[in-house]
């Protein structure tokens, strides 16, 4: 795929702390890997140890090598070794969530940006240890618990702090309807491996909508974008099903396909470029609004999803933590 935005550049400090779920691969590797190289302290949460400690020793090779061979983007200056380092976290398990939210606050990190990027697609229908459909909590419910837990630290973080999700077209596939037992699909049959996925991505633009109306007023502002279609390791789930594997051939073999650089594009420009500052409730397509399906928008349908979350949430949710994060004092009608 030829063209499209370009990866922007912006000087970041040290100070600046990034959260990047899933930042050992594709996407989200590529943009641990730039906005490190722009400066910032980066954190990569990954279910992998091993797979994380790979991917920070390939950043700095890929780094070193740019640099000797002077093919670093302009206005890149960093020297040394890239600011990242990597945290446990599977969001399968909401045990390990909570494990991920203790460390993270333990260690006393500020946290400025939160790339909620880590997902899996169109999985067969399977459910996690808490016993969800998996890409329900891996994609939505996981990074609800740690927006929850983390945001009052964001809070008191400093300025322009944004929370990105990496939500997809496929959101357009969905069932608008809310239906509890087609999240649990309990029913096989009402199972859908493209509708269950675009259920999972829709509720994340659901998320941002609730999230934002509850932080107006404050300096942190959410996102969330479609990247594209993206050849990364997000067809492992395909291998099994001759359809979307040839779905995905196709597309490829036609040219709609980005690298894992183009693709991370609109989620970089979302963390870093300043005329994001401050702007929320936008579906960033290559770097520019778009628009979401109209479920995406209904108000009704985004509270009852958020009213469910508590829900599923309620044994790992203090008191604290939900008053924080139902401060209606600022948010709008
Ligand atoms: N690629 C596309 O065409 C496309 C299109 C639309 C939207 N997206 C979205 O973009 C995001 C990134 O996808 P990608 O294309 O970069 O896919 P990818 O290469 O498969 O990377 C996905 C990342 O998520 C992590 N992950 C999966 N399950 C996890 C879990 N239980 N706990 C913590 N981390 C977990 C993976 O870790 P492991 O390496 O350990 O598996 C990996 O780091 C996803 O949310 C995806 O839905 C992608």
């Amino acid at each position: 795929m030829g063209g499209g935005p370009s990866v922007p550049v912006v000087p970041l400090s040290r100070d600046r702390v990034v959260l990047v779920t899933g930042g050992n691969t594709g996407i989200g590797y590529e943009a641990a890997k730039h906005i490190a190289m722009m400066g910032a302290s980066v954190i990569i949460a990954c279910r992998s140890q091993t797979r994380a400690s790979q991917a920070i020793r390939r950043m700095n090779e890929e780094f070193s090598a740019s640099k000797e061979a002077g093919t670093l983007p302009e206005g890149i200056n960093q020297t040394g070794r890239l600011a990242v380092d990597c945290m446990k976290l599977d969001l399968a398990s909401l045990k390990s969530t909570m494990a991920f939210i203790e460390a993270f606050k333990a260690s006393g990190r500020k946290l400025h940006v939160l790339l909620c990027n880590a997902g899996l697609a169109m999985l067969p229908r399977s459910f996690t240890e808490d016993g969800y459909e998996t890409m329900f909590q891996v994609n939505y419910l996981g990074h609800f618990l740690v927006i929850a837990h983390l945001l009052p630290i964001m809070k008191t973080s400093g300025s322009d702090c944004r929370i990105v999700f990496s939500s997809s077209g496929a959101h357009m596939y969905s069932e608008w309807k809310f239906s509890e037992s087609k999240i649990k699909a309990e029913d096989p049959s009402a199972y859908g491996r493209m509708l269950n996925y675009g259920t999972s991505k829709l509720f994340q633009i659901h998320h941002m909508y609730c999230l934002a109306r509850r932080l107006k007023g404050t300096d942190i502002s959410v996102t969330c974008l479609h990247p594209g279609i993206v050849r990364t390791e997000i067809t492992r789930s395909f291998i099994d099903s001759t359809a979307l594997a040839a779905m995905f051939g196709t597309f490829r073999m036609l040219g709609f396909t980005k690298t894992p650089l183009q693709g991370a594009t609109t989620l970089i420009d979302a963390a870093v470029n300043p005329v994001w500052r401050g702007v929320s409730d936008v579906y960033l397509v290559d770097c520019k609004p778009s628009s979401t399906h109209s479920c995406a928008r209904n108000k009704e349908y985004q509270e009852k999803v958020w009213k469910y979350s508590l829900e599923c949430l309620k044994n790992y949710l203090p008191e604290n933590v939900i008053e924080s994060l139902e401060d209606r004092t600022t948010m709008a009608e």
